[in-house]
């Protein structure tokens, strides 16, 4: 996958679960100083080195400042609040998700930037839609506020590019498990906080229900997913901001049991919460042929080689006294 060496990347939310280790390698591709991770935090905190600008995403003045200083012509927007948080503080989610993503839509549109890319995610599904391979077209009726912003983002893409000529590309991640950075305030952060609990205590207990089946995907085809439709050439995109993607889907009992395989005292035991009625509003399984078809995805992970991986990771950083970085 040859990368446009020319490009001039802002990264918003690059202190998140996906944000943090996207930036490192696009840094691989791009250049260190090509790509700014920016971020609400003061400090960047990710492994790779290049500039860090602290940026609300909410604060149009200050996104368009870090553009012009840093000649930047493509944005990935992702900063977001997600699921859970949002079912907490609904109006927040909804001025962050939709509010950033106007303003970096507004700020491409303005300042004539390449592209931008906003994430979306099976949170857009929910009643109606059918729950097992979840076609590319369907019923997008959520019942959280952030499927709601979601929808909206998807659709704002969708229009910025046609109205407007705007490059705005997106696809729908599944569940997101990796090493790196903790996931906040979804509802598939469990198949994460697993991970941890069984390194360091053998034990875990489950907010989701044993069976809540999800559609999951390991960061390193998150990110690859990513970069690959970025750098997709727009005459083979027949659609702009909500492709579907999937790599595998488990329940938090056929994950327990693969970690179980190489912790074989590791317990868990359930205590579902709100979020199981999230879970179950989303489908297990997705279709992501379109995104096969139109720009060549291909998961490289499943649940058993992610389980390895994910268990070899963390138990060095144990081992090392540094489980949370
Ligand atoms: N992983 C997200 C969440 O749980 C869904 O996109 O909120």
């Amino acid at each position: 996958m040859p990368g446009r060496k020319t490009r001039r990347i802002l990264v918003t939310g690059s202190c998140g679960q996906i944000g943090s280790e996207l930036v490192g390698e696009l840094r691989n591709r791009y250049g260190n100083e090509s790509v700014v991770a920016s971020d609400i935090k003061p400090e960047w905190d990710g492994e790779s080195e290049g500039p860090f600008e602290r940026a609300d995403v909410l604060d149009d003045g200050r996104l368009r400042e870090v553009i012009r200083d840093h000649g930047i012509d493509t944005i990935v927007h992702m900063a977001a609040i997600l699921s859970a948080k949002g079912e907490r503080e609904p109006q927040a989610a909804w001025k962050v998700n939709v509010g950033g993503l106007m303003n970096a839509l507004e700020a491409a549109r303005e300042m004539g930037l390449s592209q931008v890319l906003c994430p979306s995610s099976i949170a857009v599904f929910g009643k109606g839609t059918p729950r097992e391979n979840t076609p590319q077209e369907t019923v997008l009726k959520p019942s959280t506020m952030y499927g709601v912003t979601k929808v909206t983002g998807e659709l704002l893409c969708d229009y910025y590019a046609e109205k407007f000529g705007v490059d705005a590309r997106g696809l729908r991640y599944p569940g997101i498990v990796s090493a790196e950075t903790l996931p906040g305030g979804g509802t598939t952060d469990y198949a994460v906080e697993i991970f941890y609990d069984a390194v360091e205590k053998g034990r875990y207990t489950c907010f989701l229900r044993e069976d809540a089946r999800l559609p999951m995907m390991y960061m390193p085809d998150c990110i690859n997913a990513t970069i690959q439709l970025m750098e997709a050439e727009p005459s083979g995109l027949k659609h702009h901001g909500d492709y579907n993607v999937a790599a595998m889907s488990f329940t938090p009992a056929e994950l327990a049991e693969e970690i179980h395989r190489s912790i074989p005292d590791f317990e868990i035991d359930y205590d579902p919460d709100y979020r199981q009625k999230i879970a179950e509003s989303w489908p297990s399984s997705i279709d992501d042929s379109a995104a096969r078809e139109e720009w060549g995805w291909k998961p490289a992970y499943d649940l058993e080689r992610m389980t390895e991986d994910m268990l070899e990771r963390l138990r060095k950083r144990h081992e090392a006294g540094a489980l949370y970085k």
